[in-house]
């Protein structure tokens, strides 16, 4: 069969990875790809946001699957349109996609339908969230309603702090027209974790537990970033808690939005914040996670691509996923100044001498472009070096062996991804 993937950063280098390895894939292609997944795929000069491009390309080359990567495309109906040309389509309907697109849509869904989630209240006019955060106290937790590429979210410890950012992102409107709308929220305490499951509309299926690390310092400390390394399983996620999270959350949901017309067909990520056992709903990606997918891909050893058909047909029912019980962990290289202002262009080097240190390894790109026969940084997050072991321990040391290796002017990694799940391998 012919594919399309829509993206071009490490989640997708690691889905075309793996759809590559399928004997049902005759060719794949990806628009518009990077330098790591040109090796997997035929890359296509094609932005993700050229949506009638690739629609007509989609119906010149008969392509059977489409499987949409980032939200970008499913928030602005991009797997709509496709299903109505008649093509088969991995990822949510636009009506289904706002469950991380608008999170004012997004708490009010869980309000409807009692999924437990961190009290607040949505805001138009900046004087009144100004008001009412007054009232209610630091530390206090400020939301972009719209899509902010993971950026959108501030947890204020301070009130000078959430003063200034609703000046930011409702006054100066830092995020355009994400910040039209702000939720204000509770600011939950706990240790968070990523539940992934793919569903068909109705049934679900979940992946692997993971854990990713937000924050752009060791210790978890400093700006949020897009994520700069995750890690499978998560020792959090026990298979009661597991349980805990399919009748509290996640069935839930996918029952409500079928009911309420516009049932899920996809990836559907929790992002779950865990305290003593209490589950609560911090968002929801209407996607793959970003790093989590290149963990949790490494470790996957079922086909992806008939579980991908299935969610798009609807045949999901019965499927299982076989794990390698090895953990995987995925440590991201990015650009010096990420989350802030960082250059493109960087040569980088050692790339091979990484790609060839052992099949335990991966080095996912994310952010990379070929230019004058060298591979150079094209983003924030360049790399995603992804490594299996036998301890969260020993994948996190191969993980930094092959990073070790790889250089660019600037280049930055954390040293401590899958802290928390190292000392708990601790005798
Ligand atoms: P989100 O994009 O909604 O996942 O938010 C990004 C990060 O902000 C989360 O991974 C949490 O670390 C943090 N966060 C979001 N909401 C809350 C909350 N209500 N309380 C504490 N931390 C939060
Ligand atoms: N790693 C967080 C995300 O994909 O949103």
């Amino acid at each position: 069969m012919k594919i399309l993937l829509i993206g071009g950063g490490g989640r997708e280098h690691a889905l075309a990875w793996k759809m590559a390895q399928s004997p049902l894939v005759d060719v794949l292609y990806c628009a518009p790809g990077n330098a790591g997944i040109a090796a997997v795929a035929t890359c296509l000069p094609l932005a993700v946001e050229e949506g009638a491009a690739i629609r007509e390309w989609v119906a010149e080359q008969k392509i059977d699957l489409v499987v949409v990567g980032p939200e970008g495309p499913l928030v602005a109906g991009l797997t709509d349109q496709l299903r109505q040309m008649g093509v088969a389509v991995f990822g949510p309907s636009q009506a289904a996609a706002a469950i991380e697109g608008s999170k004012v849509f997004m708490k009010d869904f869980c309000a409807r339908h009692d999924i437990p989630t961190a009290s607040y209240r949505s805001f138009t006019d900046p004087r009144l969230a100004l008001a009412y955060i007054r009232t209610h106290g630091a530390p206090i937790v400020i939301k972009a309603s719209g899509l902010a590429a993971g950026k959108g979210v501030v947890v204020c410890q301070t009130l000078a702090e959430a003063e200034e950012t609703i000046q930011r992102i409702m006054v100066a409107r830092v995020f355009g027209q994400a910040g039209e709308v702000v939720v204000v929220e509770s600011c939950l305490r706990g240790e968070e974790i990523s539940f992934l499951a793919l569903v068909d509309g109705e049934h679900i299926l979940p992946l692997a537990g993971c854990q990713d690390h937000k924050a752009i310092g060791e210790g978890d400390v400093g700006a949020n970033t897009g994520g700069m390394g995750a890690y499978s399983p998560a020792p959090l996620l026990t298979p009661a808690l597991q349980e805990q999270v399919m009748a509290q959350v996640m069935r839930p949901v996918v029952r409500a939005m079928a009911a309420e017309g516009y049932p899920y067909r996809g990836l559907l990520y929790a992002g779950l914040m865990i305290d003593e056992g209490r589950i609560q709903v911090l968002e929801f990606n209407a996607r793959f996670g970003d790093p989590e997918t290149q963990p949790l891909l490494l470790r996957m050893r079922s086909d992806l691509v008939p579980l991908l058909l299935a969610c798009a047909n609807g045949s999901l029912q019965g499927m299982t996923i076989d794990w390698d019980p090895r953990p995987a962990l995925c440590v991201c290289l990015v650009a010096g100044g990420y989350p802030g202002d960082y250059a493109t262009g960087d040569r980088i080097t050692g790339l091979e001498q990484a790609g060839r240190m052992a099949d335990t390894v991966q080095c996912f790109h994310a952010g990379t472009r070929w230019q004058g026969g060298e591979v150079v940084t094209a983003g924030g997050r360049v790399l995603g070096v992804t490594a299996l072991g036998a301890t969260v321990a020993e994948a996190q040391q191969r993980a930094h062996t092959a990073a070790q290796v790889i250089h660019w002017e600037g280049v930055y990694y954390r040293r401590d991804i899958g802290y928390r799940a190292i000392a708990r391998e601790q005798p």
